[in-house]
């Protein structure tokens, strides 16, 4: 059978001001899509680029004391600094700039002058610049664009307009003949109505600037940014160069744009195919854009989120995995700093980190790191296979509606359910006993293979991670495997791991805000220096310090001396003097840093001695849905069976560190005294786990 082709395009993107997080997510987004459909075996191409002329450059240009041409070059080349820090897989960057553009972009308006469809008259009206877009008078807000806002300028000028009333009709058929074209559905209607409500011919040259592709067959206009930008997609193909590159991708499979652009893409697009007698693209999807909570980002405003600021606090996964989560379908996604850290949190370190970390560690200690063949499977083992080879066909079939998010979701509910096969088969008690050797192995196999079905399901997603959970797992040649590898059963016995660091170390939300809050202007990411101060990964993988930090708690780990009274006043009302004093006396803190340091309530769910360190043990316990382990000094104090089912306080907010080659995500609160008796904190009441302790 011949090998399906995936053809997938972003918009080309405007090389007026750096791009933000919103441009971002579009090309991560088709990423996510053309490394999907690669893993499934098809041939793929992906293409992205930079649409370089017009007015508005040409402007900057010349503010800047630069040609045209250097001013976007400068440009272009941080676009594709970015997509390689964020790992995109293009095939192909065109830039509308390029010779191979010009031709073609010539040749199409030759051909739809020379057939009627573009004629010479006058444009009388209405100009937005920065849009780069005419308007009719009805259509302005005040005066302003309705796009964006802004001023308008009256123009006055002869140009060339192309047809496109004349395809309208045709147009509506096709939209009617494959309700699959314009997605999301629900904006299908919208364009629908527009066309209805009856299509202006478009102007498609000007003559107010000079930077841009010359009209073929008049040299003092220039070809109007829609048929200049919009052809991108099949100069790079190869459309009248290369007859066979070009049959084998075109019609492209999804055209995916911002909502904003939608109405170019699924009305202007197909008009000027319909007259060059090309086939239509087979869908076009308008994604919701990213926004903060004041808004929308813009320049003016100063609020723009850059995204290399992110990668360099939290790598180019964490960026990825965040805008693919929590844009929904055709739906607004907000995006802030905390909510990024928190996804990070909760679902990259806690859920996945901690699924591959406590795995790979189990396997360590009882199978001395190497995959054991697994024995006879029971009912849960059976189930989670089932779970697993379900995730396969879910994820597939969500990306096939072009539903990233949901993918994820689908994802992560098989990470979550690993997790939770762990807490249920407990390989810790199985390991105890040598008569459970067979069952402790299904269980590790189980786990693992799991894990290694989940590797290569992210690496659409998240293709740093995918990798490195792949080589934790001992396994090689990722970036050559395909769907055919997510067969349950790929795991070979006997292969030997190798365990690193966590995947995805926690973030101090505290320490990142902190930096972020220092900074003008709240969101002001575009300000924020990239480093100093900033709460840097590598910080977080248990550096020596911090260890020592902890350990030191650790041996005592009761409450401060003088413990602060949440109810307390934040500031004595006496002179300064005194108050300095006293501060240094008796240690006060305020009552803000108290509420540096969150207090939260937690369920043991299992405990064991830490192998080598008669001091120490390692609790897995539940804060609320979230699974942490802890470790801690109290093994002289506490059996580990006694602790298992009991709620016990921790400090929910402290960095992790490593105890004895062990991660500890928070520390127990217990109460000493003098004589060497020690308590764990707890609650005589039920309170939920995961509750605030305050
Ligand atoms: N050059 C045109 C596209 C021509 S395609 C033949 C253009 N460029 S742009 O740089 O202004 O925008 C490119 C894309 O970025 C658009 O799809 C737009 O919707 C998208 N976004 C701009 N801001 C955005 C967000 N805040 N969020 C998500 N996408 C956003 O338009």
């Amino acid at each position: 059978m011949a090998q399906r082709k995936f053809y997938i395009t972003t918009p080309i993107y405007y090389p007026s001001s750096h791009l933000h997080i919103g441009h971002a997510y579009t090309t991560v987004y088709c990423d996510t899509l053309a490394r999907w459909h690669r893993l499934k075996g098809e041939d793929v191409f992906f293409l992205t680029g930079s649409d370089e002329h017009g007015q508005k450059i040409e402007r900057a240009a010349q503010t800047a004391g630069k040609t045209p041409l250097a001013y976007v070059d400068e440009i272009v080349a941080t676009f594709q600094a970015l997509w390689q820090r964020l790992n995109i897989s293009y095939d192909d960057f065109i830039r509308t700039s390029e010779p191979r553009h010009h031709r073609v972009v010539q040749a199409i308006f030759k051909q739809l002058y020379d057939q009627g469809d573009i004629y010479k008259s006058v444009y009388k009206g209405w100009y937005c610049t920065p849009c780069e877009s005419f308007c009719p008078e009805t259509r302005l807000v005040d005066g302003n664009c309705p796009d964006c806002g802004r001023p308008v300028e009256e123009v006055e000028e002869e140009s060339y307009f192309f047809r496109m009333s004349k395809y309208a009709p045709a147009l509506l058929a096709h939209i009617e003949a494959h309700p699959e074209f314009i997605q999301p559905g629900t904006r299908r209607n919208e364009m629908v109505s527009f066309i209805k409500q009856g299509l202006e011919d478009l102007c498609v040259s000007r003559t107010t600037h000079s930077w841009g592709i010359p009209v073929p067959i008049d040299e003092g206009h220039v070809i109007y940014v829609w048929i200049d930008a919009l052809s991108n997609y099949l100069t790079a193909i190869g459309y009248l160069s290369d007859e066979a590159t070009y049959s084998k991708w075109w019609p492209a499979d999804v055209h995916v744009v911002g909502k904003d652009i939608l109405r170019f893409h699924t009305i202007i697009w197909p008009c000027i195919l319909m007259a060059l007698g090309v086939d239509l693209p087979k869908q076009v999807y308008g994604h919701g854009w990213v926004v903060l909570d004041s808004g929308k980002m813009s320049k003016s405003k100063g609020n723009v989120v850059d995204p290399n600021v992110l990668i360099d606090e939290f790598g180019a996964d964490a960026i990825r995995y965040f805008l693919l989560r929590e844009v929904a379908y055709g739906q607004d996604a907000k995006y802030s700093k905390r909510g990024l850290i928190e996804r990070i949190n909760a679902d990259l370190a806690n859920d996945l980190g901690n699924a591959y970390h406590r795995s790979l560690s189990m396997l360590e200690r009882f199978c001395d790191g190497i995959v054991p063949a697994p024995g006879q499977p029971e009912a849960q083992d059976l189930e989670l296979r089932q779970l697993a080879e379900m995730t396969v066909a879910a994820v597939d079939q969500r990306l096939a509606q072009l539903e990233a998010n949901t993918a994820l979701t689908e994802l992560w509910r098989l990470v979550g359910a690993v997790n939770k096969y762990i807490d249920t088969s407990e390989p810790w008690s199985l390991a105890k006993d040598p008569d459970k050797k067979e069952r402790l192995n299904t269980v590790m196999y189980t786990v693992m293979e799991c894990l290694r079905i989940v590797a290569l399901l992210a690496g659409a997603f998240l293709p740093e991670t995918g990798g490195k959970a792949w080589r934790q797992l001992g396994l090689e040649n990722y970036a050559e495997k395909t769907a055919q590898d997510l067969t349950w059963g790929g795991l070979q016995a006997g292969t030997r791991s190798a365990k690193g660091e966590p995947l995805f170390p926690r973030i101090d939300v505290a320490a990142s805000l902190a930096v972020e809050e220092t900074q003008p202007g709240d969101q002001g990411q575009t300000q924020a220096p990239s480093g100093k101060g900033a709460h840097k990964m590598s910080e977080h993988e248990g550096s020596k310090s911090s260890t020592k930090e902890n350990e030191a708690t650790l041996k005592q780990p009761a409450a401060p001396q003088q413990p602060a009274s949440p109810g307390q006043p934040s500031a004595p009302q006496a002179p300064k003097t005194v108050e300095k004093q006293d501060d240094a006396e008796v240690n006060l803190i305020t009552i803000d840093d108290f509420a540096q340091v969150q207090l939260r309530l937690a369920q043991v769910e299992a405990a064991e001695k830490v192998k080598g360190a008669d001091k120490l043990l390692k609790l897995q316990v539940s804060v609320g849905e979230e699974k942490r382990q802890i470790v801690a000094g109290i093994a002289k104090h506490y059996a580990p069976e006694d602790l298992v089912g009991r709620k016990i306080a921790i400090v929910y907010n402290l960095k992790p560190a490593k105890l004895r080659g062990e991660w500890s995500q928070g520390m127990l609160l217990a109460a000493s005294d003098d004589a060497g008796n020690l308590a764990l904190l707890t609650v005589n009441e039920d309170v939920a786990s995961g509750a605030e302790i305050r």
